[in-house]
């Protein structure tokens, strides 16, 4: 029969033991990011994977390179246009308009699976997590310091080395359209120098061509304007303000050449990249977005977010930080005995903080003692025939230099194992 493959770009995240496997350090920062979520009180959100194309349209932008070239949508049954949903934000604010919350402040963090239909490379992959924020309903200044303390702890707790935090200000609505128009009228006269891709975001997305890798596009742009000259000194001032209050912590650029790929974003805008990552360096990004909420329908909600891209970020993490909680094996020697299940059920019921693993197939004492071993258990609790006749277990330490084994009745053990 032939085998069925995975989708180009989806990977399959398990923990195979493999050295260069990335899941154990995804799964890993996963656990990490929602206890630092926690710390800052934001509250989890999950909305669905798929939402009304023109969700993303209106949010997003439909002359984006995300929803114009990689969005994964389609008709339903009923002939109507779903997509997977291509980021987090626009589906977050959608759900605070339905539900009538547009009105109050929130503080949501989410973590999910994303859709783009980009051409796959280290570093980029068709289906992708993300782990966001978004801060709603407080105006530019306090939160725009609360995301990046929250990305420096993030950075902090991992330990992350050679990496930065890009910052810029895209100014108001006005003064983003009209930096865009002297960009528009600086780079006419240069159009025959310009590829295609660049010629292309000059008519449909000019700030695009801020980002072009050309090196030739990259000459040209050098005495083209900058939105330094179109923002208001109060922006710039916040800009330098954030940079001396966290560069102890991470390194902080400000970036007047940042832009970034959604069309949402009005005034602070920021990327984190690390030179460890490749071409696809930037692992996590965000901004302000104070008309996202009007413009699908809801009320004046001014709001800033983030996301990191769990792949790239887990990519930067040396080893995996074991979590600190302690595990212990049962092991029986002889057949499966019921009574021993019946134990392990009693015992994973008494102390939840204690990983248990009971074994499940028949193989030598030797054996399953060199898996508990493996598995860096602290203890084996071994129960044989004659334990299981006289209702005892043998106690045996690990990871204690002093101490080898012991001898304990059940209700001994039921009472150590609660203690610890
Ligand atoms: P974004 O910059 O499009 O922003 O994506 C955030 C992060 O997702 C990127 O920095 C990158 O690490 C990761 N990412 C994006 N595309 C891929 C891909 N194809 N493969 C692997 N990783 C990828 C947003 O999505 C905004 N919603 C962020 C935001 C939240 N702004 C305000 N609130």
């Amino acid at each position: 029969m032939d085998k069925i493959h995975s989708l180009t770009g989806m990977l399959d995240l398990y923990n195979d033991g493999d050295r260069d496997n990335l899941s154990p350090k995804i799964f890993e920062a996963e656990k990490v990011l929602r206890r630092i979520f926690s710390n800052y009180q934001l509250n989890e959100m999950r909305t669905p994977a798929l939402e009304d194309t023109d969700l993303f349209k209106r949010s997003v932008g439909d002359l984006s390179d995300i929803v114009n070239k990689e969005i994964y949508s389609f008709n339903d049954r009923n002939d109507k246009s779903i997509a997977l949903r291509p980021e987090g934000t626009a589906g977050v604010i959608r759900a605070i308009i339905e539900k009538k919350l547009d009105q109050s402040a929130h503080k949501i963090w989410y973590l999910g699976p994303m859709w783009r239909y980009e051409r796959p490379q280290k570093g980029r992959y068709r289906q992708f997590y993300q782990a966001g924020v978004e801060i709603l309903g407080y105006p530019e200044g306090a939160p725009e310091f609360e995301i990046i303390s929250i990305i420096c702890s993030i950075i902090e707790e991992f330990n992350l080395k050679n990496c930065s935090i890009k910052i810029n200000h895209l100014g108001s609505k006005t003064d983003k359209e009209s930096f865009c128009e002297a960009l528009v009228n600086y780079l006419e006269p240069h159009k025959d120098n310009l590829d295609i891709k660049d010629l292309e975001r000059l008519s449909r997305n000019p700030l695009r061509i801020l980002d072009s890798k050309n090196e030739d596009t990259q000459f040209i742009l050098r005495d083209a304007p900058s939105i330094k000259d179109f923002i208001d000194s109060s922006s710039i001032q916040m800009l330098q303000d954030i940079r001396s209050q966290f560069s102890n912590i991470c390194s902080i650029e400000i970036d007047y050449s940042l832009v970034r790929g959604l069309d949402y974003y009005s005034g602070f805008v920021f990327e984190a990249v690390s030179s460890d990552l490749g071409a696809q360096n930037s692992f996590l990004g965000g901004g302000r977005y104070d008309h996202l909420c009007s413009n699908l329908g809801g009320r004046d909600l001014p709001s800033i977010g983030m996301a990191i891209g769990i792949e790239r970020f887990a990519s930067l993490l040396d080893t995996v930080i074991p979590s600190n909680r302690m595990t212990s094996f049962l092991v029986v020697t002889s057949n499966l005995e019921p009574k021993a299940y019946k134990i392990a059920h009693q015992l994973r019921s008494l102390n939840k903080n204690i990983i248990l693993d009971l074994q499940l197939s028949e193989a030598s004492l030797k054996a399953k003692l060199r898996r508990a071993n493996k598995n860096e258990a602290d203890y084996a609790i071994i129960i044989g025939d004659e334990e299981l006749k006289t209702d005892t277990v043998i106690f045996k330490y690990l990871k204690d230099e002093n101490k080898n084994q012991e001898t304990f009745s059940i209700d001994e053990l039921f009472r150590f194992y609660k203690s610890i």
